[in-house]
C-alpha cells in the first residue's frame, strides 16, 4: 500500500533530482577538506544564514552537541526551554559526553522562553554555583506546536546574552519554516545568535544532513570536536549534493507545507472526537487531542489509520502530532480527513 507519512518530516524521501545530483557530485575527501560539493554547501549555507563560516554534520543532534561542546567548558549551565530538543531529546549529550549541566525553564505557549526567566536563571558569581555560559532558543519550537519565534524576541534574548556574557545558540532544525512563515529573511531571524544548527533532513527533503554555523574560530572547533565524536566523513559530496538542492529550492517551497497544514486543520476541525490545538498549525505541525468522550486512544487510532493507508504517530496516550511536508499533497490532506472520519466515527 502507498502510504500517506505523516509521522514527521524527517520521513521525506530524496527527490529524483536530487538522487540524480548525488549520483553525480563531484567528491574528495572531507576530512582534508578536499570535497568540493560540501565546500560549496557549507559556503552557501554560512552565506544564507548571515554568518562566517559552517559545518555539515550528520545529524541535528550532532550540530546541537557541538555548539554546546564548542560554548561550554565541563561543570559550566546552559540555559534551555524545558520543552526543547536540546533539553529533552538529545539523549542527554550534554551532560554525557560534555559534563554542561542544563538549566530548564518553562517554555511559554508560544514557544518563547519569558525574558525574566532567562534573566532569573543567569547564576551569579559564587564559588557554589556553576557558570553560567550559554542560551539556547529553539525555532521553529517543536513541541509547542511548531510555532515560529521573531526575529524582535530573538533580538532581546541576544541582548541579554551579550549583557551577561553569554552566548546564544539557536536550534534551527526547522529555521526555513521559520523564516517562510513569518516573510523574513533569514538572516534577521539569526542575527543576534552566535552559532545556529539548522536540518537539511526535515522538510528540505534532503537524506541525511544538518549545518552548524557560526564565526570561522567556532566553526573551526567545531570541526576538531567533529572529528572526535567520530563524525568526520570523507567522500560526502554524495550527500552534500542533495543539501545544495535542499538549499536552492526546498527553502522557497516550505509554504506549500504550511498551507497543507492549515487544510488539513481545517478538515480535522470539523471532525467530532478531534479537539485541535488553539492557533494550530503555525507552520508545518499540527497538534490535537481526541475528545474525552471518545472510546479509542492515540495507539488505537494510529493502528486503525494505518490500515486506512495513512500513519501517523501519537504523541501521548491522547494526543498526535502531524507533519505535513513535500509528500504530502491535496490529494493525501483529503484521504487523511476522510480516513480520520472514518476510524472516529
Ligand atoms: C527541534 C529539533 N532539533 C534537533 C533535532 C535533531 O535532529 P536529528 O534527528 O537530525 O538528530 C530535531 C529532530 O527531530 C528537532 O526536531
Amino acid at each position: 500500500m502507498e502510504y500517506v507519512d505523516l509521522r514527521s518530516d524527517t520521513v521525506t524521501k530524496p527527490t529524483p533530482e536530487m538522487r540524480e545530483a548525488m549520483a553525480e557530485a563531484k567528491v574528495g575527501d572531507d576530512v582534508y577538506r578536499d570535497d568540493p560539493t560540501v565546500n560549496k554547501l557549507e559556503a552557501m549555507a554560512a552565506e544564507k544564514l548571515g554568518k562566517e563560516s559552517a559545518i555539515f554534520v550528520p545529524s541535528g543532534t550532532m550540530g546541537n552537541l557541538l555548539a554546546l561542546l564548542v560554548h561550554c567548558q565541563r561543570g559550566d549551565e546552559v540555559i534551555a526551554g524545558n520543552k526543547s530538543h536540546i533539553y529533552l531529546n538529545e539523549a542527554g549529550g550534554m551532560s554525557a559526553l560534555g559534563g554542561i549541566q542544563p538549566c530548564p525553564i518553562p517554555n511559554q505557549k508560544d514557544g518563547t522562553l519569558a525574558l525574566d526567566d532567562i534573566l532569573a536563571s543567569i547564576r551569579s558569581e559564587d564559588v557554589h554555583h556553576p557558570i553560567t555560559r550559554l542560551i539556547c532558543l529553539e525555532n521553529t519550537q517543536n513541541i509547542c506546536g511548531g510555532v515560529p519565534l521573531t526575529a524582535d524576541y530573538t533580538r532581546q534574548v541576544g541582548d541579554i546574552a551579550r549583557k551577561n556574557g553569554l552566548a546564544l545558540h539557536i536550534d534551527g532544525a526547522r529555521i526555513f519554516n521559520s523564516a517562510v512563515a513569518q516573510n523574513v529573511d533569514v538572516k534577521d531571524l539569526v542575527a543576534p545568535a552566535d552559532s545556529v544548527m539548522f536540518c537539511l533532513s526535515k522538510g528540505l527533503v534532503s537524506p541525511i544532513g544538518s549545518l552548524l554555523v557560526g564565526s570561522g574560530k567556532f566553526i573551526a572547533r567545531a570541526r576538531h570536536l567533529r572529528k572526535m565524536l567520530g563524525g568526520g566523513m570523507r567522500q560526502v559530496g554524495v550527500i552534500a549534493a542533495a543539501g545544495i538542492i535542499s538549499l536552492e529550492k526546498m527553502t522557497v517551497r516550505l509554504g506549500d507545507d504550511h498551507a497543507h497544514a492549515k487544510k488539513l486543520a481545517e478538515g480535522l476541525r470539523r471532525i467530532d472526537g478531534i479537539v485541535l490545538d488553539e492557533d494550530s498549525p503555525h507552520t508545518n505541525m499540527i497538534y490535537f487531542n481526541l475528545a474525552e468522550n471518545l472510546p479509542l486512544n492515540a495507539p488505537q487510532v494510529a493502528e486503525k489509520m494505518k490500515a486506512l493507508g495513512v500513519l501517523v504517530d501519537p504523541d501521548d496516550w491522547r494526543r498526535f502530532r502531524l507533519v505535513t511536508h513535500y509528500w504530502v499533497d491535496d490529494d493525501a490532506v483529503e484521504k487523511t480527513v476522510s480516513a480520520f472520519k472514518e476510524v472516529l466515527h
